[in-house]
């Protein structure tokens, strides 16, 4: 069986979770339930980075010893997953003997590669990032780019690693595993880093406690990175412990990219140093903002609590919304009206509403009974074809699961959800009901809406595990069965003669009234005040007032008005005597649409023929030099038009955009 490890950076305890942490949580857990799903022996630590000057020093501000400052804070990070169904299967603090033994015994073995020598460090130091800065590297005034805030002078005693040794085995690690870090881009930022020339780590202080002491010299505790970053290591027990042997080097590291060179440089080099393996993997994800801004302490508005937000919308609802939004290693905003938009379109038109007319169905033509498959009586193919809808949606799942894609891989389950919509309007089980005569086809339809319902709940459930829950309960599957499992084979798994038990509405819909509230609920009411009695100017963050949105800002609902789809250019011609425009001919699905644009300057008409662009399909007509457009082909530049709309991959024409 093979092994499937992966971490989460160990969050500080100086801080409350956001939905920062959670974002890179929720993404773990739901890796790691698609592998598992798929039989695989998987597995997700989570836990607590502890020690350190910042801890030290948040806790003497709180007037607290730092382990009963970090016992209150883990308590808030443990109750957070649970609260959005993360389930970890370890969580490690730092302060734990089982890892500070494991960090002995490291620093011990770079001892002994001669790795460790005692110098003196001097030089600036960021006590937010705990890290070592050089001039260069700091902002005019010696400010710490990630922090914006003054550094300070550090002159002591220190022990260094000698991870100048370690540049070129490092870099030879990276050419021989081209997917050690990843997205590429990450990775070629960190081999330019290292090629500039890696200098000796002082890894240890002295002018404070809380920490790890060096072995053999107590007047030192360790640099609270080569502590923390052991955490991967020490929570499998260590060297030779029978969960090292089952997972490592099968790691992940799932970190922000904010930490990304002490995973790719530091971890590895000390790694290489004791003798050790290194991981599979480190894969940086992307930074979210919140409604534009950096989270940050002094901005109130952007310490979104997910445990509010999951109370109010459930957590499969944040999940879903975390996931689908951005792809990994992308950076997002989370704007909460496109929050409240991806609910309401995807988990309450799509999937809530199928789940809830086909079991309303189901009630209402046989009785809630499962009823049985026949095949054979498919006479138009639809339920084939859906069948073939469901396991490539799964397959293309599974690649999109295993690439870290999982936006990808939801796009790609919800083409299921969406093809089981149209199939039961095409099928049309209302019709088949009224005559007795064809019953075993209205069988059939409902068994084939039904499997895929199951479908959809089996390949969601690594985001939406609650929800996806709810439905195969729904169904009628057992608690027992309601976990990890991906599906195989169509008709495999929904046994006839089941009952389905039909329950509350999965993801009810947020309409404005409940929006407006939500929004007066999520942020605070000081950025409210601050957003309403400061007018907005370009540049300046300005949080408005829900409800009332400032700098032309628009709500969904108007975006929603706009019926955007796909369209493939079929015939282009000059308009003549105007330099700047083409008469065109677009396929929308079936239908043909006239558009006279103004794209002549950037493409000829036998360039711009079997385009395929985003088309506004619903912009009232308009004469242009006496032709009529029938509607607007999306393009960028301003005037002139630099480059048309485009998609990354090709879908049938008439596709809605959103
Ligand atoms: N303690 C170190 C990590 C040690 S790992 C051996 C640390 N902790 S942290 O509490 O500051 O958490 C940083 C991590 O939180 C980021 O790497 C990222 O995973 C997550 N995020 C924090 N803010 C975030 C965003 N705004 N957006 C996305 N993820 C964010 O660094």
């Amino acid at each position: 069986m093979s092994a499937f490890y992966i971490t989460t950076p160990i969050y500080y305890v100086n801080d409350v979770p956001h939905v920062g942490h959670a974002y890179t949580t929720i993404t773990a857990d739901a890796l790691t339930r698609y592998h598992r799903a798929r039989g695989e022996d998987a597995r997700m630590l989570t836990g607590t980075d502890e020690h350190g000057e910042k801890i030290e020093t948040a806790a003497t501000k709180a007037g607290k010893s730092p382990k009963a400052f970090a016992d209150d804070i883990v308590v808030r990070f443990r109750q957070t997953w649970k609260n959005l169904l993360v389930e970890p299967d370890d969580f490690i603090r730092t302060t734990e003997e089982r890892h500070k033994a494991v960090v002995v015994d490291l620093w011990k073995r770079l001892e002994a590669a001669g790795d460790i020598y005692l110098g003196e460090y001097e030089g600036w130091y960021c006590v937010g990032c705990e890290a070592f800065y050089t001039e260069a590297q700091l902002e005019p005034g010696n400010i710490c780019p990630q922090h914006k805030k003054p550094v300070g002078r550090v002159k002591e005693s220190s022990y260094f690693f000698r991870m100048s040794r370690w540049q070129e085995p490092l870099l030879e690690h990276f050419e021989k595993h081209p997917d050690f870090v990843q997205p590429e881009s990450r990775r070629n930022e960190v081999v330019s880093f290292i090629k500039s020339g890696l200098r000796d780590l002082s890894v240890s202080r002295t002018s404070f406690h809380w920490g790890i002491t060096v072995p053999g010299d107590p007047k030192h505790v360790m640099y609270v990175w080569l502590d923390a970053l052991t955490n991967y290591y020490s929570a499998l027990g260590g060297t030779g412990a029978e969960l090292t042997e089952r997972f490592w080097p099968s790691v992940t590291h799932l970190i922000g990219k904010d930490i990304l060179r002490f995973h790719a440089v530091y971890w590895p080099c000390f790694l290489l140093s004791a003798g050790l393996p290194l991981p599979r993997r480190i894969f940086s994800h992307g930074w979210w903002t919140v409604r534009g801004e950096k989270i940050s302490k002094s901005l109130p508005a952007t310490r979104v609590d997910p445990n509010l937000i999951a109370g109010d919308i459930g957590p499969d609802a944040l999940r879903y919304f975390l996931l689908r939004e951005i792809p990994l290693g992308a950076d997002g905003d989370l704007s909460y009206e496109a929050m409240i938009g991806r609910l309401n379109s995807d988990l309450a038109n799509d999937l809530g509403n199928l789940v809830s007319r086909t079991l309303s169905m189901t009630d209402k033509y046989v009785g809630g009974m499962i009823p049985p498959a026949t095949p054979a009586l498919d006479a138009e193919g639809l339920a084939a074809e859906l069948a073939r809808l469901a396991l490539h949606a799964r397959d293309e799942a599974q690649r999109h699961f295993d690439a870290f894609a999982p936006s990808r891989a939801l796009e790609a389950i919800w083409e299921l959800v969406r093809g089981a919509n149209r199939y039961v309007d095409a099928a049309g089980p209302w019709t088949l009901a009224k005559d007795p005569a064809r019953k075993v086809e209205l069988d059939h339809v409902i068994h084939t809406f039904l499997e895929a319902v199951l479908w959809s709940a089996r390949l969601a459930w690594p985001v939406i595990p609650g929800k996806a829950e709810a439905i195969l309960e729904q169904l009628g599957i057992p608690a027992s069965e309601r976990g990890p499992r991906w599906p195989q084979r169509w008709n495999q798994e929904l046994a006839a003669g089941g009952h389905i038990a039909r329950g509350a509405p999965l993801f009810p819909r947020i309409d404005e009234a409940r929006q407006a509230e939500l929004l007066t609920r999520w942020i605070p009411e000081d950025a409210r005040v601050a957003a309403a009695s400061t007018p907005p100017t370009a540049g300046t963050s300005s949080l408005p007032v829900p409800g009332a949105p400032q700098n032309g800002a628009i709500q969904y609902a108007d975006f929603e008005k706009l019926d955007l789809r796909v369209a493939v250019v079929t015939q282009a011609e000059k308009v003549p005597k105007a330099d700047k425009l083409l008469k065109l001919k677009v396929d929308l699905g079936g239908e043909t649409r006239q558009v006279v644009a103004g794209i002549a300057e950037s493409y000829t008409p036998e360039t711009i023929v079997g385009a395929r662009v985003i088309f506004l399909a619903n912009l009232a007509p308009r004469k242009i030099r006496g032709i009529e457009s029938q509607g607007m082909i999306l393009a960028a530049g301003e005037e002139k038009v630099l480059a048309l709309s485009a998609l990354d991959r090709d879908v049938p024409p008439g596709t809605k955009v959103r």
